[in-house]
């Protein structure tokens, strides 16, 4: 099972600011310290987390593979046909969502002849391609017409499923795994999955990656706190004797 960290939310809330911090190309490396298999990034059409420059300083300084994000705006298909990451994931995007809320409606026959044309532009650009598809039948078959690489299977209904509806909502995942594996596609899910449900997901056998972001993220603020707000407080009680004549340095070793 490849494990992917998803660090939108990094760039979430460096943007709550508009300044340079926190920096997601910085928690990446830190992502790959931590043991993931690979960087997962969504480059929206407004731009609210993840940005240009993210997308290109990560294809210069991830050690693992990048997994582009991205609705089928033309600019955003070209930076990811210029960029060639290493995977590239079609998803739907509206802009009033919080977060992508479905997967791709493939019974549409514009958004098949999209897809058909992004994951051509794609693929003769060397890069691995994914539609994000909720884990119905009908949505497979049709990611296996149109000649994807893999389909990510969307966990949000499971994940937003109460402990009564869960077991249908797991079954319905693995039912679609199986028939992805069968129609020859690898199968990938993500969205929604956190600490506590992740578990069933992860042991079903015909999924083969896991893209997670903002469980993580949150927890990393949590984890992270205490000793973040240590460090503030250390350098606030050693300011009288950092001062001098000449001014301040900043503090080494925070
Ligand atoms: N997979 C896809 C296609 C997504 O759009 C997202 C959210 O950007 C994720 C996975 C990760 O979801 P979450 O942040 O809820 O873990």
């Amino acid at each position: 099972m490849r494990f992917y960290v998803n660090i939108d939310h990094v760039a979430t809330v460096r943007q709550a600011r508009r300044t340079d911090e926190p920096d997601p190309v910085r928690a990446a490396v830190l992502a790959e310290l931590g043991g993931c298999d690979g960087i997962t990034v969504h480059l929206r059409e407004d731009r609210r987390h993840i940005s240009d420059r993210d997308v290109r300083l990560l294809m210069e300084t991830a050690r693992t593979g990048i997994n582009l994000e991205l609705a089928t705006a033309p600019d955003i298909l070209g930076l990811a046909c210029e960029l060639a990451p290493m995977q590239a994931t079609l998803v739907p995007e509206r802009r009033e969502e919080v977060t992508t809320e479905g997967g791709l409606a493939l019974g549409s026959a514009e958004v098949r002849t999209a897809m058909r044309d992004a994951l051509g532009r794609l693929a003769d650009a060397g890069v691995r391609t994914s539609l994000f598809i909720d884990p119905d039948e009908d949505a497979i078959e049709a990611s296996a017409e149109l000649g994807a690489d893999a389909v990510e299977l969307h966990t949000g209904e499971y994940a937003l499923a109460d402990m009564e509806g869960r077991p249908a909502q797991l079954d319905r995942l693995v039912s679609a795994a199986r028939a992805g594996r069968a129609a020859g596609l690898a199968v990938h899910a993500g969205h929604g999955l956190t600490y506590e449900n992740v578990v069933p997901v992860a042991a079903v056998g015909e999924i083969e990656e896991l893209n997670i972001g903002h469980s993580i993220v949150s927890r990393a603020v949590l984890v992270g706190l205490e000793r973040a707000v240590r460090e503030m407080k250390e350098i606030i009680r050693r300011a009288p004797g950092m001062m001098s004549a000449e001014g301040w340095l900043p503090p080494i070793g925070f």
